[in-house]
């Protein structure tokens, strides 16, 4: 039987009506809905509850409905002996690129300042910022940050990427450890986040982090919010370290409304919509996993469990 909880109910529907049309109704219950816990073998989750799926003794198979899964870890749901699975969908790496390359290029092209002129009838020329003159450096480069990265020095921006191994990326200059790390920050003008969630990850753009970006930097998240320390992103913006972020991502979503984040006039708050699995592209693997569960095979896109990502 497959258990299906999406933290929003609508996407957990939509999760549960195409499972059932390829397994059959009878074999697929959202969590609110589940009678035989014993029966529970596979778990379709985006944000479950905290040590949900202890209830589901049989639980053997978890399947994350996103790229992420430090949901999963996260809850302590990880519960031993279950693999676990994620998304890895070319449509995910595309649609990121897209949301990247729309911030850098409205912020390069000063859009919210005509935006913001415009509202004050001032008719005035700002600086003109060209993607040739423009670096921009990526956090993490997994499935997604590398395909953002090639996509980005594709179309002339000098890009620059920061991952645990060295990465063999066409046109993109690969840095590793501290050393490699406060190199690539010192030539940053666009920083963007795209690391996963991990013990190692946690808090890691604190203010000694930010201190070494090149002053004026712009700052993008789409990995994580629990990756930055909210009042050190204030203060470095507030002392001009940083010319300003975009955030996408915080450590409680949605962000609550007395969060400094919502009215800071450098900072433009998106909800989580970066990069959102599309169930057309993504439900196959799904499928193919739950197939492979059945024939006692390890799933596709399996996540390490000593890595958790
Ligand atoms: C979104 O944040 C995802 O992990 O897919």
């Amino acid at each position: 039987m497959i258990l299906v909880h999406c933290s929003r109910k609508e996407i957990g529907r939509r999760w549960a009506e195409i499972l059932s049309s390829e397994f059959g109704a009878e074999m697929v219950s959202l969590s609110e809905q589940v009678q035989e816990y014993e029966k529970v073998e596979i778990a379709v989750c985006w944000k479950a509850p905290k040590r949900m799926f202890y209830d589901y003794p049989n639980l053997k198979f978890i399947q994350s409905v996103g790229a992420g899964v430090d949901h999963i870890f996260d809850s302590e749901n990880a519960i031993p002996g279950a693999k676990i699975a994620r998304i890895i969908d070319p449509q995910l790496s595309a649609d990121m690129f897209e949301f990247i390359l729309t911030i850098v290029l409205a912020n390069m092209k000063q859009l919210n300042l005509y935006y913001d002129q415009q509202r004050r009838k001032l008719w005035k020329e700002n600086s003109y910022n060209s993607i040739k003159d423009i670096t921009i450096s990526i956090l993490g480069l997994g499935v997604i940050g590398s395909h953002v990265a090639s996509n980005l020095s594709a179309i002339g921006f000098n890009t620059l990427g920061w991952s645990q191994s060295e990465k063999n990326i066409s046109g993109v200059q690969s840095f590793q450890g501290i050393d490699g790390l406060n190199d690539m920050l010192a030539q940053t003008d666009y920083l963007v986040n795209i690391l996963p969630l991990t013990e190692s990850t946690r808090n890691i753009i604190d203010a000694n982090f930010l201190s070494k970006l090149k002053k004026s930097s712009y700052f993008i998240n789409v990995g994580r919010g629990p990756q930055v320390v909210d009042q050190a992103l204030i203060s470095a913006i507030d002392q001009g370290i940083l010319s300003g972020a975009t955030l996408d991502v915080f450590h409680h979503e949605p962000l609550h409304v007395d969060h400094e984040f919502w009215t800071h006039p450098k900072i433009i708050v998106t909800p989580h919509v970066a990069s959102i699995t599309n169930l057309d592209t993504a439900s196959e693997q799904v499928f193919e996993n739950i197939r492979r569960y059945k024939k006692g095979l390890n799933p596709i896109n399996q996540v390490s469990l000593d890595k958790k990502y």
